[in-house]
């Protein structure tokens, strides 16, 4: 299929923290390659901002860097990299300082018309300075947006102080809240798998599904980002945002169109029917762990207290999480939730485990009853596989082969897969906020999550540990097998 371009209106982008990460690895080859496929309308404007002195030269060469690591080499022709590096400009200002913010309103004057949008890929604590700066300076027009990344404050508390900051300047459909997982193309499919399927809905629900699995396993440990990482944990970093985000996706009703409203809605009552986890059910449905050395592949890893270099952190790097979800759709259909650093193997995967058949016609030899699996693959090997028992060919008796029907995107569709952020940019450009997290979302999503805080904090325990390169610790097997399920494990699934 031939990938449409739908063009977007001339723009000014505002990235605060130009100079740091997130711009470097994400925000500027995402941008490049949306100008690269010809979506960038031909006067829009990138100007990065950051406390450091620079001139626009030296901005651009910062970014030409960002190109060379990290986007394809055919991709970058001459005439591309110019084109792509004309449109950068920088102008050093700091949310908690005044000097800067003039040239800054020097150089967006006179294009008060056009969509602006202002990405504060910084630290939380700048959001409130920034937005407060950028309402001062009257830099706020109605036609501009603000993005923020997690994360959204440590609990529901922080949480709504960060949106009280931000919404004294932006009101709520001008404000961005970025979950890079609701950009990734197979999370979107799943709205497609689910909604554009007749198939799959008449068995979405509890007669039908036994239970759900979410894993999120990396291989990578916490590599430059220790700091930041230890002051979050396993829970916060993926759980309260992304997971829950794709618990939504697979919980929800269907909403009544693709609009931000409608699907933010169906979202929003997902997370509202979480079963709140009580003192006793935190003992049996949380299990959180810590990585110890070991080896994955055949380089040896650090433990997490090495790497972070403090013996006492109770940081969590694993964390497994039964959740329940009080409706009629899904009561007594648990969602098995899973993630952490250093695992065996990088996968993210949804497993959809339906109920057995009701009664088993075939003989002893045919073999076990294995039931059916839908497995949703986020990454890598992006596809889709419905798991079904067939027979297996050939005379000896009629015997039973579990088998999948393996949809596989990479090999269908062979075109370059956009990365999040490139679809994400374009849809704040555009104004359509349905894969962006509204206020109400992120303080469900918190009153889930600050019990299990709350228990941490009180708890003497130390998390599990499990060793680097394993499938997280023992207790987290428990948590399911208790229940006479178990996990599946990648490439098996
Ligand atoms: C980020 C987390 O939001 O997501 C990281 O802060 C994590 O700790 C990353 O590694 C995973 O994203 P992806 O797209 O690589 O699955």
């Amino acid at each position: 299929m031939i990938a449409r371009i739908i063009p977007v209106d001339a723009f000014d982008l505002v990235v605060f923290g130009a100079t740091g990460d997130l711009s470097q690895r994400k925000l500027i080859p995402a941008l490049f390659h949306r100008d690269e496929q010809g979506q960038l309308p031909a006067d829009s404007r990138i100007i990065g901002t950051s406390r450091r002195e620079m001139s626009d030269d030296a901005f651009r060469t910062f970014a030409l860097a960002a190109l060379e690591k990290f986007v394809e080499k055919e991709l970058r022709t001459p005439e591309n990299v110019k084109r792509f590096l004309d449109r950068l400009s920088y102008v050093a200002a700091e949310g908690t300082k005044d000097e800067g913010w003039l040239k800054l309103e020097k150089t967006l004057a006179g294009h008060e018309e056009r969509v602006r949008v202002f990405y504060l890929a910084v630290g939380p604590d700048l959001f409130g300075p920034i937005c407060e700066r950028l309402g001062q300076h009257k830099l706020v027009t109605a036609q501009s947006r603000v993005v923020v990344e997690k994360p959204l404050g440590k609990n529901g508390a922080g949480a709504e102080a960060l949106n009280d900051a931000i919404g004294a300047v932006f009101p709520e459909p001008s404000i961005y809240r970025i979950d890079h997982y609701l950009g990734k193309e197979t999370v979107q499919n799943l709205m497609a798998l689910r909604f554009a399927n007749a198939l799959f809905e008449p068995l979405w629900n509890n007669s039908h599904i036994d239970h759900v699995q979410i894993t999120v396993a990396e291989t990578l440990g916490v590599e430059g980002r220790a700091g930041y990482y230890d002051t979050s944990g396993a829970l916060r970093d993926m759980v309260q945002n992304h997971i829950l985000q794709l618990l939504c996706l697979v919980a929800m009703e269907p909403p009544s169109s693709m609009e931000a409203d409608p699907v933010r809605d169906e979202k929003l009552k997902v997370l509202k029917s979480l079963k709140p986890l009580t003192q006793a059910t935190l003992e049996t449905h949380v299990v959180r762990g810590q990585y110890r050395a070991g080896t994955n592949g055949h380089s040896s890893q650090q433990s997490y207290l090495d790497e972070l270099g403090n013996p006492d952190s109770k940081t969590e790097t694993f964390v497994a999480v039964k959740a329940e979800i009080s409706n009629w759709r899904w009561a007594n259909v648990p969602f098995y939730l899973r993630t952490g650093k250093r695992l065996a193997q990088r996968v993210s995967e949804i497993t959809v485990e339906f109920k057995p058949v009701p009664h088993d016609i075939f003989s002893r030899t045919a073999g076990p009853m294995q039931p059916n699996r839908l497995v949703i693959r986020l990454q890598p090997d992006e596809g889709v596989k419905l798991w079904l028992s067939v027979k297996e060919p050939g005379p000896g008796g009629l015997r039973l082969k579990h088998v999948p029907l393996d949809m596989n995107f990479a090999e269908a569709f062979t075109s370059r897969q956009p990365e999040a952020y490139e679809r994400l940019l374009m849809d704040v450009v555009r104004g359509n906020q349905t894969l962006f997290m509204r206020r109400d979302e992120v303080a469900a999503a918190w009153k889930f999550i600050d019990p299990i805080l709350d228990s941490w904090k009180e708890s003497t325990d130390l998390p599990k540990p499990y060793q680097s390169g394993s499938w997280g610790p023992t207790p987290a097997i428990s948590l399911i097998e208790r229940d006479g399920r178990t996990w599946y494990e990648a490439p098996g699934a």
